[in-house]
């Protein structure tokens, strides 16, 4: 049964009012990738790490989700265990919009992590450094956001999902971070149709054979309407050949 396999990043929240990362005054203008988003900043200063994902953890809960975030969860009810969305982003506005099953490759800010037993439970809204495990007691509460230098979240299930693309669709992510940039590459080796919906064309936007750009909000809509509109997929599920 061949997949429609989709990933979102930054700028599908952005019309939600979260910040991206790489925009002129987005977070990593605001702040040193090194101090906020690696293992070494949080041993180096946990209360500065912790009170960066208080913050956007924060932002997140005042945040709603928009028509992107709708239109790929009226997508997954059409099609029930056809669509998966992958997403770099640690909000949950796709669960709030009604998408379910979402891998969070990069983590979660509603979840917080031992850094000593790996046990997971929901994020306080405001954590401290030295918060205790629930598990093991362990003074070794951290966020369960994966770092750069550490491992993403579920890739073997996103490789088989990618295996299984008919479709694979990147929304509002810069290509820049990989191994997420690279799963345009590995659909297209797999023979999927490949687009990208965002602002302005990627850091891999030459890989994709079709285009779509301009705000989430009106290219996830459309493409997701344009989707709807066509007669029930055959069981054999999306093909790269159909005109799409
Ligand atoms: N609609 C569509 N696309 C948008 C919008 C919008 N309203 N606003 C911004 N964009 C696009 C930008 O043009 C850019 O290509 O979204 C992309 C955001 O890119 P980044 O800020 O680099 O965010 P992202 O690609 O998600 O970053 C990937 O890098 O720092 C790490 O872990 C972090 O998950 C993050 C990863």
């Amino acid at each position: 049964m061949s997949k429609i396999v989709i990933l979102t990043g930054a700028g599908i929240s952005a019309e939600s009012g979260l910040e991206t990362f790489r925009a002129e005054d987005g977070l990593w203008a605001q702040h040193r990738v090194e101090d906020v988003a690696t293992p070494e900043g949080f041993a180096r200063d946990p209360a500065l790490v912790v009170d960066f994902y208080n913050a956007r953890r924060r932002q997140a809960a005042e945040a709603t989700p928009n028509a992107a975030h709708k239109a790929l969860a009226k997508l997954q009810q059409r099609y029930p265990g056809q669509v998966v969305i992958i997403t770099q982003n640690v909000d949950d506005l796709h669960e709030q919009g009604g998408a379910r099953d979402v891998i969070h490759m990069h983590g979660a800010l509603n979840s917080a992590m031992c850094a000593a037993c790996e046990h997971r439970w929901p994020a306080a809204m405001v954590m401290a450094p030295g918060d205790a495990c629930p598990q093991c007691l362990a003074p070794a509460a951290r966020p369960d956001i994966v770092w750069f230098g550490e491992m993403p979240y579920d890739i073997d299930a996103i490789f088989d999902h990618l295996a299984e693309a008919g479709i694979f669709a990147a929304i509002g992510t810069s290509g820049n971070v990989y191994p997420a940039a690279g799963f345009v590459a590995e659909a297209r080796r797999n023979g999927a149709h490949t687009v990208e919906l965002n602002l302005e064309r990627s850091a891999v936007g030459g890989q994709f054979a079709e285009h779509r750009t301009g705000p989430a909000t009106r290219v996830v809509s459309e493409w997701v309407d344009e989707l709807l509109a066509k007669p029930e997929q055959p069981r054999g599920g999306f093909r790269s050949g159909d005109d799409h």
